[in-house]
């Protein structure tokens, strides 16, 4: 049924328009039975639901119906795989269904630019095109149970320290380039109903009032044509905020702030017109889920299973000495830790989920083979108790093998404030150590949103990072340890070897009234790889029971324009004896020199399965974006003419082939020339360079650079060479100082530049 919204809007009062615009609680939206407005539900978010039915917060603190809890974003990022997070993305769309929920908050695309935000377990990845792509399948897979996501927080949330009010100071190229790129390419692609605007102010103004952000950017640039909604207490000044883009304010202010809309409509501070676009913006989304109710199936067994299958899909193994896969039979093997009987599988905060049962892996390993338990270490305070230790080592002594399964309690990170370090807890490590001492075969099963200081990798032959890996991750872990799957998910994230190599860490989570994000492009392996720093695992890294071989890399043009898409092909053969998947990733890296950029950018990627011996050949795609930086001179994305490598890699410091191609510009950045412009400028753009060439013997002779008799007496000093290098540094008007001519000269060189700039001469 098509509605014709603009009527009804027409058929409102003022007073019911304004409170369109802000929940009636918590959770629902408003109606207006006069006219057929339902009532509509929204929840968290994002893996899994957060319906509460009686008490309601944003924190996670009253209860919540019981649900399914899947692998967290950091978890999910890392298996690399758009059709699995579809496929994830749909069932709790079908959840949605079932339980009437119109809108699921998320997904969360935050970068994670310090491992110290309390919340990057419920984000991505620290590279953008990777978390742009999870999460368009994310929501292309839950809206196509026509159940709306809201992707969140816009933008430039990549903290909690201060979160409600602290000013993000980001330059522009670093925002585009960076931290809106996640939402602009999942936007256009996934087309989510709705965006969540974050807390925090970006270069001063609240994102809830930044008509630039809200607007400009996101409806007229990127063409989001459903509503916004502010996080939850996110709204600051209600009238600017809708002036500026901020449809729906949640939760609801109980009416105050829509009389402050009425009465700002009334007396002509705000035009009628920008509350109709808001209310009809909200009902296109209500009604889009109302009209096309479809069944709802929440299968709470299956959905447990298709948990356990993401997390399988989705934990790192990061070492692995010949430990792995341990065997089903003839060795004692010992499971250490609180996390193996009560894993840890999700963060705290507004994400968290009531699950109806929880997998360990003990639990999941009695199917498999017996195991001794130790408990090992407390979750509750960071301290050694002795007793536990001396059994655990004692347990690790008399088996064969001991797996320890260690981590982040829920205390050291969570929604709503940050991590002041990076260490896992003392006794963990300590534990660690103490049992790799006395067990040579030790693994280590990590549970953790953010990296962590792993002090003890090189004592262990065994390391699996399972993340936060949702209520079945015992049954992933035990699957993957014992070989039952083939580990085959790649970190989303590097993790460095100490926080202070972060390259964030002078400046997180900066004074409390601003944060300044002074590393600018330069976030995760953009930084770590252009720095050419050691660090303990690389982003895009994860190892495999089986190994991979890639050969011929075929591109389908060495020269391009920017405008055209280049197709890119090579061979990846399963050269191991089981079978596997393998994650190929597409770096770019831009050899033309045109602007300070990282050594390389991820630009594209695929996961292939591969049975042993078995060689498929991969495509990929690459476009002008993969090629391009945002240039703030022209307001668009330039990909400047010169050589580009295309390199396929198992990770970003692992690469296995590359290629060249030639990108021509088809846009130009234009060139003003004034008094301050340099000679290299001008020798660098083809069209100055023949007038300024023409020059350079008149301008080297003045700086002493040419004549014989000058030469010799000088050379010692300074050689032509060096004139010549001096010489390009120089701007146009030193040519008064050291040419010997006047200001009305250098003027009528400019113009004369500035013509053949232009093309005009
Ligand atoms: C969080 C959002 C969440 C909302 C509702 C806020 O505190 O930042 O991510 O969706 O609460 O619970």
């Amino acid at each position: 049924m098509k509605r014709d919204v603009k009527a009804i809007v027409k058929q409102m009062t003022l007073e019911e328009k304004a409170g369109m615009c802000s929940g009636k609680d918590f959770w629902h939206l408003k109606s207006v039975e006069r006219l057929g407005i339902p009532e509509v539900m929204v929840s968290d978010g994002p893996h899994g639901l957060r319906k509460q039915a009686e008490e309601a917060d944003h924190l996670g603190i009253n209860e919540s119906i019981k649900a399914v809890c899947f692998p967290t974003a950091c978890a999910t990022a890392c298996s690399f795989d758009r059709d699995l997070l579809f496929e994830m993305g749909q069932r709790i769309g079908d959840e949605c269904q079932a339980e009437n929920l119109s809108v699921i908050l998320g997904p969360a695309v935050n970068i994670k630019r310090s491992p110290l935000c309390g919340r990057n377990f419920e984000y991505f990845s620290e590279d953008p095109y990777l978390a742009s792509q999870m999460a368009a399948a994310h929501i292309k897979g839950v809206q196509s149970k026509n159940v709306g996501t809201s992707i969140k927080h816009f933008a430039a949330n990549n903290q909690e320290h201060r979160r409600m009010s602290s000013s993000s100071e980001v330059d522009e190229r670093t925002l585009r380039e960076i931290y809106l790129s996640a939402f602009e390419t999942a936007i256009k692609e996934g087309k989510p109903d709705t965006v969540m605007c974050s807390y925090n102010k970006i270069n001063g103004e609240f994102a809830s009032e930044n008509h630039w952000l809200l607007t400009e950017v996101l409806r007229d640039e990127w063409g989001f044509d459903g509503y916004v909604m502010s996080d939850w207490g996110a709204v600051n000044d209600r009238v600017k905020g809708l002036k500026a883009g901020l449809e729906l304010e949640m939760p609801g202010s109980g009416g105050h702030t829509d009389q402050e809309i009425v009465n700002a409509v009334k007396n002509g501070e705000l035009e009628e017109s920008v509350l109709d676009t808001a209310v009809e913006r909200i009902l296109n989304i209500v009604f889009k889920f109302t009209d096309g109710r479809q069944e709802g199936k929440f299968d709470k067994e299956d959905d447990h299973k298709l948990a356990a299958k993401v997390a399988e899909e989705s934990m790192v193994l990061l070492k692995n000495e010949g430990i792995l896969p341990l065997p089903k039979e003839g060795k004692k093997i010992a499971f250490i830790g609180k996390f193996a009987k009560n894993p840890r599988f999700q963060g705290g905060g507004s994400s968290h989920i009531n699950s109806f049962k929880i997998t360990s892996a003990l639990d999941a390993v009695k199917d498999i083979t017996e195991v001794t338990y130790a408990q090992g270490y407390d979750i509750h305070e960071d301290k050694t108790d002795e007793a536990l230790l001396a059994e655990a080592v004692q347990a690790a002594k008399e088996a064969d093998i001991a797996v320890i399964f260690a981590g982040l309690p829920d205390l050291f990170e969570s929604e709503g404030y940050d991590r002041t370090h990076m260490r896992m807890p003392n006794c963990q490590n300590e534990l660690i150590s103490k049992i790799a001492e006395v067990q040579e075969n030790t693994v280590v099963v990590l549970h953790n949103g953010s990296p962590v200081e792993m002090p003890w990798a090189d004592q262990v032959k065994g390391i699996l990072e399972a993340y936060l890996c949702g209520q079945a991750a015992g049954q992933a872990e035990v699957n993957l340890l014992f070989g039952i799957a083939n580990p085959c998910g790649k970190l989303a994230e590097t993790i460095p070897y100490k926080l202070s190599d972060n390259p964030s860490y002078l400046n997180f989570p900066g004074d409390g009234q601003t944060v300044e994000y002074k590393e600018g492009v330069f976030v995760g392996y953009r930084y770590y790889d252009t720095k050419e720093m050691p660090v303990r695992y690389p982003f895009g890294y994860g190892l495999s029971y089986t190994t991979f071989a890639y050969s011929d890399l075929q591109v389908s043009s060495q020269e391009i324009k920017d405008t055209d898409t280049l197709k890119v092909s090579l061979k990846v053969k399963n050269t191991g004896n089981c079978a596997g998947k393998e994650i190929v990733q597409l770096y770019v890296a831009d050899k033309t020199g045109a602007a300070i950029r990282p050594v390389k950018e991820l630009k594209n990627f695929v996961k292939v399965f591969l049975n042993p011996g078995e060689e498929k050949t991969v495509e990929m795609e690459l476009d002008k974006r993969s090629f391009a930086w945002y240039c703030t001179a022209i307001h668009d994305w330039y990909a400047a003419t010169g050589d580009y490598e295309i390199l396929a890699a198992a990770s970003s410091k692992d690469i296995r082939l590359r290629k060249t191609v030639h990108v021509t510009a088809t846009a130009e950045i234009p060139m003003k020339i004034h008094m301050n412009t340099t000679v290299s400028e001008l020798l660098e753009n083809p069209r100055t360079r023949e007038v300024i060439q023409g020059m350079t013997g008149s301008l080297l002779e003045h700086m002493g650079g040419t004549s014989e008799e000058k030469a010799d007496a000088a050379s010692e000093a300074i050689s032509p060479e060096m004139s010549l290098k001096m010489l390009e540094n120089s701007p146009l008007r030193s040519f008064r100082s050291f040419m010997g001519m006047t200001t009305e000269e250098i003027q009528e060189l400019i113009v004369k530049l500035q013509k053949a700039a232009d093309g005009e001469e």
